[in-house]
């Protein structure tokens, strides 16, 4: 009777630790509905992410050669111009170029499986940015919470999750690093500049330099944010009439990538007029352009002024091309629908984006994201919106930046956003953003020409019933025999002579690459 008390209370004890333990682990997101289509990367070497990369002539040089396979990979790289050398074990090319020029490289790793070769361009030169961006960004998982740790561990699950090897680099803090006047909260408050107007962090980042050099110590890139106006949009210390000292400041602490949002910037110029929407972008990019050192610059204005036009002369590399695409939670699905498909193609943006200058629809919001409620809960996207979601992103060549939390990865979402098919169409060297070729009802055929000469297609469904989706030769201008392949799923479909039909789901889409014959 004694024992059997016993080992019911020893029951119950274990129960009660198990449900503690598991209302503090972290939720794991439903797996209702979520079939995973993107097939696991093999033991084998395989060399991902972008072909191509631009350098300034003199600016320190960093890429890490994303490759998936069981480590460890040896890393090689023929042709490798002087001024540059690889690290053979980790795959870090570093040095500096001086002569401008392109550099064709041949980049090889070999694993106890195989070797795989891939051409690398290296182009030294004025532009940045050959290809659209990769990354992630703190914004709509951590708003106004970002600290240091939280950026470190994002660096580290970069790499623990693999994302690295799939050509993702850039680690960008948001909003919300500087001090915060009049905030109650000790951690956001401080002089907002030391004694000779340079600019200081909040005490949630006690040490950038070295927050950037571990980011870089692990082969990724480090971003910030500021605003051209006297507060960001989150009322932090901006950069007004400091740009030059904030942006030697960037410089001092080792970042790579700046996105400058307009924000309070109304108070100081006419948003109505194109020469003030103009001013503060070509400011910042011309004391940038001065630095011995490559940085990355996204302008974050929501596409005033049809900014596509202008970005790139003002000396961006990216243009944000509508407002936040969560700036409401429970939106983000219309969003998605509205600042993808039809501001694309209502405004013909295809035109615009191209190596050196991006369009930038705003970031994947996938995952675990803030519901702006201080709470971090599933993206409300369907599983089909998901993957409507990173098609579309990779036929518009649009930047693939992820801001769900990457320290929580599911499964589906990692599946998401590693599929090295579809990240090869974001990542296309011919640099030519997809656009729309027909609408038939609630169903859209996108399609992008690729370096190769082949196509990406995507077939959308944005109804609410399953419908049939037919990519006509005719209409996506291609003629004969096709071989047809399904990009998430990494299968060949056969070859197809004047069409190809596919059933797709509510919101989703079934992406396509079609080869002639002949390729
Ligand atoms: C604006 C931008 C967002 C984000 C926030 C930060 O809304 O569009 O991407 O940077 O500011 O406050």
């Amino acid at each position: 009777m004694k024992n059997r008390l016993l080992s019911s209370l020893a029951a119950i004890i274990i129960i009660a630790i198990l449900s503690f333990s598991c209302s503090t682990a972290p939720d794991k997101v439903p797996d209702d509905g979520k079939i995973i289509l993107t097939p696991k990367p093999g033991p084998e070497p395989r060399i991902n992410g972008t072909k191509i990369f631009g350098v300034r002539p003199g600016s320190p040089f960093m890429f890490k050669i994303p490759a998936t396979g069981l480590r460890p990979i040896k890393y090689e790289v023929i042709n490798l111009p002087d001024g540059l050398t690889c690290d053979n074990s980790t795959g870090m090319i570093t040095g500096t170029l001086n002569s401008p020029g392109e550099y064709k490289t041949i980049v090889r790793a070999t694993n106890n499986k195989g070797t795989a070769e891939r051409e690398f361009r290296i182009v030294c030169g004025e532009q940045l940015a050959l290809t659209p961006h990769m990354g992630w960004n703190s914004w709509y998982v951590w708003e106004n919470h970002v600290t240091d740790s939280i950026m470190r561990a994002a660096a580290d699950a970069m790499v623990s999750s693999g994302m690295i090897d799939h050509g993702y680099m850039y680690i960008n803090i948001d909003d919300c690093w500087s001090v915060k006047p009049g905030s109650d909260d000790p951690s956001l408050t401080g002089e907002p500049r030391d004694a000779s107007g340079m600019i200081n962090s909040n005490k949630r980042f006690p040490d950038m330099k070295d927050m950037t050099d571990y980011i870089h110590s692990l082969g990724l890139k480090a971003g910030i944010y500021t605003s051209p106006g006297e507060l960001t949009c989150a009322g932090h210390v901006a950069a007004y009439q400091y740009e030059e000292k904030d942006v030697a400041r960037f410089v001092e602490w080792g970042f790579d990538f700046l996105k400058y949002d307009w924000c309070s910037y109304s108070k100081v110029g006419n948003k109505e007029l194109l020469e003030d929407l103009q001013k503060p972008y070509l400011l910042i990019s011309s004391i940038i352009r001065k630095q011995n050192r490559d940085i990355i610059l996204n302008l974050c204005q929501y596409g005033m002024g049809d900014v596509w036009k202008w970005g790139k002369q003002v000396g961006g590399q990216s243009w944000r091309t509508a407002g936040d695409l969560g700036g409401s939670f429970e939106g983000i699905g219309k969003a998605l629908f509205r600042d993808g498909f039809d501001v694309y193609s209502r405004d013909s943006l295809h035109l615009y984006g191209g190596p050196g200058g991006w369009n930038d629809p705003d970031y994947l919001l996938i995952g675990y994201l803030s519901n702006w409620k201080g709470q971090t809960v599933p993206t409300p996207l369907t599983p089909n919106e998901q993957y409507t979601h990173v098609s579309l992103w990779s036929i518009v060549a649009a930047p693939l930046i992820f801001s769900g939390d990457i320290t929580r990865l599911d499964e589906f979402t990692l599946s998401l956003l590693t599929n090295d098919e579809i990240i090869e169409v974001d990542q296309d060297p011919l640099g030519k953003p997809g656009y729309r070729v027909s609408k038939n009802g609630d169903t859209e055929v996108w399609i992008r020409n690729l370096e190769d000469g082949s196509k990406a297609v995507g077939l959308f469904n944005r109804g609410e019933n399953e419908a049939e989706v037919t990519a006509v030769w005719e209409e996506i201008g291609v003629t004969g025999k096709q071989r047809v392949r399904d990009l998430w799923r990494q299968k060949d479909l056969g070859d197809f002579s004047d069409k190809y039909t596919s059933t797709v789901p509510v919101h989703g889409v079934v992406m396509l690459r079609l080869w002639p014959e002949k390729l």
